[in-house]
C-alpha cells in the first residue's frame, strides 16, 4: 500500500483526496494546511490525520507519495517550498501546475528530484482520459500519416488580475502539455497577447508554434470566457487524416482524407465537473501505479521534465511579445 500525504486542502486538494480513495493501492494517512479549520474537515471527511506543520508531517509519516495542492502567487508561488522539503525527505512528490511560477525553481525542482533518484510528476490532468491515448495511438500507428500541425484552443472565465502574466503561467501548461503530448517537442514561439478593455492582465493569448519534428502549430488562450461552454478543442492534422478533440474528454472525431466515414467516439456521459474530476482521478491512479511499479523516473508520464518543459514554452511566449520577436525554446531542457 502506497501511503499518501496532501499539503493543501483547499478545492483542489479535496478532489485530490477523492482521487486517492478511488485508487486501488493508495492510501491518503495524512493532510497539511495552514488552517487549521480546514485540515480539521479535510481529515474529518477523509479520515487521514492533520497537520498544520509540513516538516512535522514529513517526520512522523512514513509517506512514499505528497501531493502539493497549495497555490500562491500565479497558483505556483507556493508549490516550491513543499516540494523540496519532501524530496529532501525522500518521499515522491504529485505537484499541482504550474511546478513553480519561477522557472529558475521549477528547473531546480526537476534537477533535484533526478539527482534523488525520486519521483516528480505534475497534475497535467487534461491528457489523461481516454480518448487523448486513442488519438495518441493512431499518432503512433501512422494513421494521421506525417503531422503538419496542430491547433489548440483553451479558455476559461478567471477574473483574477493578480499578476501579468497569470493566465498563461496559471493555466497554459496544460494546453502546451497536451500539444506535446501528440506532437513532441517545441522549439520556436511568436506570441501577441491582449488585454480585454476592463482588465489589467494580458487575459488572452494567440501563439504560434513550431515543433521540433517540422510540424507547426497554434494556441489561442483566454481567460475571459465562461466554462458554461466547452473550453478546449484540439486538432492534430496529418498527410492522411485529421483528429479533433473537443471539451478535453467529450468527443474524439477522425477524419481520413482518403474516405467519407468518419471515426467518432462520443462520451454522452462526460461533461463540465465530471469530466473535470475524471482527469484527476485518471491522473493520479497513473502517478501511483508507476510509482508502485518502479518504472524509471524520466519514464513516468505527465513527469516533472515535462510540466517544465511546457513552463519553457510559456516563459519563451513572455519574451516573445515582451520583445516582438520569434524566441527558441531553451533546448537544453526540452525533454
Ligand atoms: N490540474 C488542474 O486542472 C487544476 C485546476 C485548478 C487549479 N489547479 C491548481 O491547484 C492548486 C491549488 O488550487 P486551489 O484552488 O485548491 O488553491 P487554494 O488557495 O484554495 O488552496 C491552497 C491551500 O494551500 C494552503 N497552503 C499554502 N501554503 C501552505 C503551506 N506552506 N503549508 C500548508 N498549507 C499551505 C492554503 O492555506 C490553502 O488552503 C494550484 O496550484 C492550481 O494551479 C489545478
Amino acid at each position: 500500500m502506497v501511503r499518501v500525504g496532501i499539503v493543501g486542502a483547499g478545492n483542489i486538494g479535496r478532489i485530490h483526496a477523492r482521487s486517492y480513495r478511488e485508487t486501488p493501492g493508495a492510501e491518503l494517512v495524512a493532510v497539511c494546511d495552514l488552517v487549521p479549520e480546514k485540515t480539521a474537515a479535510f481529515a474529518r471527511d477523509f479520515g487521514a490525520t492533520a497537520y498544520g506543520d509540513l516538516d512535522r508531517m514529513l517526520a512522523t509519516e512514513r509517506l512514499d507519495i505528497l501531493s502539493v495542492t497549495t497555490a500562491g502567487p500565479e497558483n505556483g508561488g507556493h508549490h516550491y517550498t513543499p516540494t523540496m522539503a519532501a524530496l529532501r525527505t525522500g518521499v515522491h512528490v504529485l505537484c499541482e501546475k504550474p511546478l513553480s511560477n519561477e522557472i529558475a525553481r521549477a528547473r531546480e525542482m526537476v534537477a533535484f528530484a533526478r539527482s534523488r533518484g525520486l519521483y516528480l510528476g505534475v497534475d497535467l490532468n487534461h491528457r489523461f482520459v481516454p480518448i487523448a491515448a486513442t488519438a495518441r495511438r493512431w499518432i503512433d500507428e501512422g494513421k494521421l500519416g506525417e503531422i503538419l500541425f496542430a491547433n489548440m484552443a483553451l479558455w476559461i472565465r478567471n477574473p483574477n488580475e493578480s499578476s501579468p502574466w497569470f493566465h498563461l503561467r496559471a493555466l497554459h501548461p496544460h494546453s502546451i502539455d497536451v500539444l506535446r503530448y501528440f506532437v513532441g517537442d517545441i522549439q520556436r514561439v511568436h506570441a501577441f497577447m491582449k488585454k480585454a478593455s476592463h482588465r489589467a492582465i494580458w487575459s488572452n493569448c494567440s501563439v504560434n508554434l513550431q515543433f521540433a519534428s517540422g510540424a507547426i502549430g497554434h494556441l489561442t488562450g483566454s481567460y475571459d470566457m465562461t466554462t458554461r461552454h466547452p473550453i478546449e478543442r484540439c486538432e492534430v492534422a496529418g498527410t492522411k487524416g485529421r483528429f479533433v478533440i473537443e471539451n478535453v474528454a467529450e468527443k474524439l472525431t477522425f477524419y481520413p482524407h482518403d474516405s467519407d466515414e468518419q471515426i467518432v467516439i462520443q462520451n454522452t456521459l462526460m461533461s463540465g465537473t465530471l469530466i473535470f474530476e475524471t482527469t484527476f482521478r485518471n491522473r493520479i491512479r497513473r502517478f501511483v501505479e508507476q510509482v508502485a511499479a518502479r518504472v524509471p523516473p524520466e519514464e513516468i508520464e505527465g513527469s516533472g521534465a515535462e510540466g517544465l518543459a511546457a513552463q519553457e514554452v510559456i516563459e519563451a511566449a513572455i519574451r516573445s511579445w515582451e520583445t516582438g520577436t520569434v524566441v527558441d525554446v531553451p533546448a537544453a531542457v526540452t525533454a
